[in-house]
């Protein structure tokens, strides 16, 4: 994933939903140690967040990954969300977090790679006129960037169609309408200069959209493609549509991008017609696939116990380092004092090293004279990530010096 793409994920996700993001600041100016983001989906799924936490490799095994999903249950929860969703590379340290603080197993989504160099000439352009066959009544069009405003309800009715793809129980549907895929999809198209080809089926008689496929180009990654949305809305299924579609984008595609070398795609395993349409092409299977995974909010609270030093000796510790002076330090940890009035905002490390602190909007108001001061030892404001939330202070105990990070404002 290119920096632009990942900037762009971090601040909306892939469909433009709420979301809060948090970071423990690294020694190293511009490096965060562990981050996470909480999605908080606003228009359905009220009731879930969908959290992507991560510790730097170098850091791992430290208890901090507890600490992050309990801060981030206590998130959740502030956010009146009940199930936390995840996922994570099959058979990684990811998966074996995941079992190992209590989530349930979902849905398993395969990988699937498409070397377009073992693909012999012509091979997409046979495989378009055979489906075209067998799809009379049918219109192919074609758009590069964002859907055309009059395609934006055919584009919905493909969304929506996504609905039938197998998902974990306990998702509601999605509704898509024009506005919201004028607003909220092609994201990385709009937002992050990635490349997007469109390729959708009309039926002649009705004017329907009856099938639509999106591929994604990230200049930071030229020679890969990304396949997105493929759907073949319900009155239309059956004509091989799906293969028109997609064999009629991939010759596009060697034309317009004649760089990309592979396309990835991912399917649950259940899906055996998209899978059908996927071999055909001669996609290949490409291990490891996504786990995804949710656990209840209640329990991944209690992943970490809130033991050791209380909320207010902690506090008590930090006005301390400040050395009794008036000013910054005790200024920031008298701020720090009404950001720990919201009980859960102060937790002590499973290990007892790590202190996360959520500074709350509270560190947002401080000078910058303030920040990375505690009377101890003098350190630098880190600005690590420029967030549109307020990020977590970590403390090393060992070294009685605590780091800030600056909030507010919005990706730079
Ligand atoms: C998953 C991740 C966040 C864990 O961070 P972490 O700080 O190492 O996690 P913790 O130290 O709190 O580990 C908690 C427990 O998870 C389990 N665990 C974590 N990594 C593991 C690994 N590589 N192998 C086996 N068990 C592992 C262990 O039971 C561990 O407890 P223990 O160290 O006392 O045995 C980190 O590995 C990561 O960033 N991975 C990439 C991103 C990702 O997959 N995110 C998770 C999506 S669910």
């Amino acid at each position: 994933m290119s920096l632009p793409v990942f900037g762009v994920w971090l601040t909306g996700g892939w469909e433009g939903d709420p979301g809060e993001v948090w970071c423990v600041p690294s020694e190293s100016p511009g490096e965060a140690l562990a981050w996470y983001r909480l999605n908080l989906p606003d228009l359905e799924n009220k009731e879930r967040g969908f959290l992507i936490p991560v510790v730097h490799p170098t850091a791992r095994r430290n208890g901090i990954g507890r600490q992050l999903l309990r801060h981030a249950a206590d998130r959740a929860a502030a956010n009146g969300r009940t199930v936390l969703g995840s996922v994570a590379v099959q058979d990684s340290a990811g998966a074996a977090f995941a079992m190992a603080v209590g989530a349930k197993a979902g849905l398993v989504e395969a990988r699937r790679l498409l070397d377009l160099r073992k693909v012999p000439a012509g091979e997409f352009a046979r495989l378009r006129e055979r489906a075209a066959a067998a799809a009379t009544g049918y219109t192919v069009v074609s758009w590069a960037g964002p859907a055309p405003e009059e395609y934006l309800s055919l584009v919905a009715a493909a969304f929506n169609a996504m609905n039938d793809a197998p998902s974990d129980e306990g998702w509601e549907e999605e509704i898509w309408d024009a506005d919201r895929v004028r607003d909220r999809a092609s994201r990385l198209v709009r937002l992050a200069g990635v490349r997007g080809y469109s390729v959708a089926a009309l039926h002649d008689a009705t004017g329907e959209l009856a099938a639509l496929t999106q591929v994604e180009v990230d200049p930071g990654r030229p020679d890969w493609g990304y396949q997105g949305l493929t759907a073949v809305t319900r009155p239309h299924r059956g004509h091989r549509l799906g293969l028109l579609a997609k064999a009629t984008m991939m010759e596009w595609l060697t034309t317009a991008e004649p760089q990309v070398e592979r396309v990835v795609t991912g399917n649950a395993a259940s899906n055996q017609h998209m899978i059908a349409v996927n071999e055909t092409l001669g996609y290949e299977l490409y291990p490891p696939g996504w786990q995804f995974c949710e656990i209840p909010v209640k329990p991944a609270v209690r992943a970490v116990p809130a033991e050791g030093m209380t909320d207010t000796a902690a506090i008590d510790a930090l006005a301390d380092s400040s050395g009794g002076q008036s000013g910054g330090p005790t200024t920031a940890a008298s701020n720090l004092s009404r950001a720990a009035d919201n009980p859960g905002q102060l937790r002590r490390g499973a290990a007892g090293r790590w202190l996360l602190v959520d500074t709350g909007a509270a560190i947002a108001h401080l000078p910058a004279a303030h920040l990375g001061d505690t009377g101890c030892q003098r350190r630098q404001a880190g600005v690590l990530l420029r967030a549109r939330r307020p990020f977590i202070r970590a403390e090393r105990r060992h070294h009685h010096c605590v780091r800030h990070a600056a909030a507010g404002g919005t990706w730079t």
